[in-house]
């Protein structure tokens, strides 16, 4: 059996908890892979973790290799191929007597945790490992550990997978099709309220899904703003950011990139950008991508018009200001 090493980091988290064990049944890397778990989490939390780590031992999967729980993110990232980055504070938490409302006010909460975290996978990590960002702001903390890891072999990514999921799943209540006929769903820019969500150039059996649904009062006034303050919608139904659909979306960004992508479709991750649709480079950016004999890639001209140009100007823009603010924690 081929063996891979999987850091995660915020083990003891509510996402991990519906992760972990979704990475060692057998289902994310194939049944003919072992998979060692290098578990991440803060001293006072190691506790708890046990807990996690001997509910994945009763598990029973026979894909589970070794697991280490650590608070030293250098010995957790030494051989890793993926990085899986969930530890990070969630939004809805009162610092200093004041609420964290958007993602955006996490940056200085969290934005610190990705420097030595970026610097110990570009030095210890496989040179060709896979890192996904899921802690918020998860574009710019993927801005932040992709400089501070010096190391362009590896592939940083943030997640807009679940963004993705969730534009596919009200597609699929308004037009009372399957998921698995939607195709090519595009999450352009920030995993943020400005985050651009394609419906033009997603398609169902070849036709553009925006000229099926055929309303752009509803595109644009309700399954946009749907989709972009979903995390919102469920923090306020149910006191604690999504987990389950979080941990989903990763496992499914792990898969996309794992195999090669069908004809036809890509899938939606934010990567650096190399200048693809007039983005600036290096900006940690949601774009379509393909799987291409292992290497993932962004998929080239697709068509914008003013309107799609517009909103990827503004979610540009916010990931510009993101980064301004963490200007002294990009190395
Ligand atoms: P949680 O509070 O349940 O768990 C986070 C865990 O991270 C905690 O156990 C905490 O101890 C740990 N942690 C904090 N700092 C750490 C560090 N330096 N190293 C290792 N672990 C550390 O939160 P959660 O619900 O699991 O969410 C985690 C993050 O994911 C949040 O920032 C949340 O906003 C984000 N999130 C992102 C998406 C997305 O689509 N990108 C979706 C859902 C949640
Ligand atoms: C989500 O989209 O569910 C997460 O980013 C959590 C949040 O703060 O909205």
């Amino acid at each position: 059996m081929k063996e891979i090493n999987v850091l995660v980091t915020g083990a003891a988290g509510q996402i991990s908890y519906s992760l972990l064990p979704r990475l060692i049944s057998g289902e994310t890397f194939g049944p003919n892979t072992k998979v060692n778990l290098k578990l991440v989490e803060i001293p006072p939390v190691l506790d708890k973790l046990q807990g996690t780590v001997l509910e994945l031992e009763d598990c029973g999967f026979s894909n589970c290799g070794s697991i280490m729980s650590t608070s030293d993110i250098n010995e957790a990232a030494e051989d890793c191929d993926w990085a899986l980055l969930v530890g990070s504070i969630p939004r809805g938490i009162t610092i200093n007597g004041k609420k964290i409302e958007e993602r955006g006010d996490l940056l200085h909460v969290n934005g610190g945790i990705f420097t030595d975290q970026g610097n110990a996978i570009g030095t210890k990590g496989k040179e060709d490992a896979k890192i996904l960002v899921v802690g918020n702001p998860a574009n710019t903390n993927a801005l932040i550990g992709k400089s501070n890891s010096n190391n362009n072999s590896q592939l940083w990514m943030a997640m807009t997978a679940l963004d993705a999921n969730r534009a596919k799943a009200q597609v699929s209540i308004k037009t009372n099709r399957s998921i698995e006929d939607i195709k090519g769903m595009t999450i352009w820019g920030n995993h943020s309220p400005t985050m651009y969500p394609d419906l033009d150039n997603a398609s169902i059996n070849g036709k553009s899904v925006s000229e099926i649904i055929n309303d752009s009062n509803w595109i644009e006034n309700d399954f946009l703003v749907r989709v972009q303050q979903r995390g919102k919608e469920i923090i306020d139904a149910r006191g604690a950011s999504s987990a389950a659909s979080a941990a989903n979306a990763a496992i499914d960004t792990v898969k996309n990139v794992e195999s090669d992508t069908e004809e036809g479709t890509w899938f939606s991750a934010a990567v650096a950008s190399d200048g693809s649709y007039g983005v600036p480079e290096g900006l940690i950016f949601g774009y379509p991508l393909r799987t291409e004999n292992g290497k993932v890639e962004i998929v080239q001209d697709l068509e914008l018009n003013d309107y799609a140009k517009g909103k990827i100007e503004i979610t540009t823009n916010e990931l510009l200001e993101e980064k301004e603010e963490v200007k002294d924690l990009i190395a």
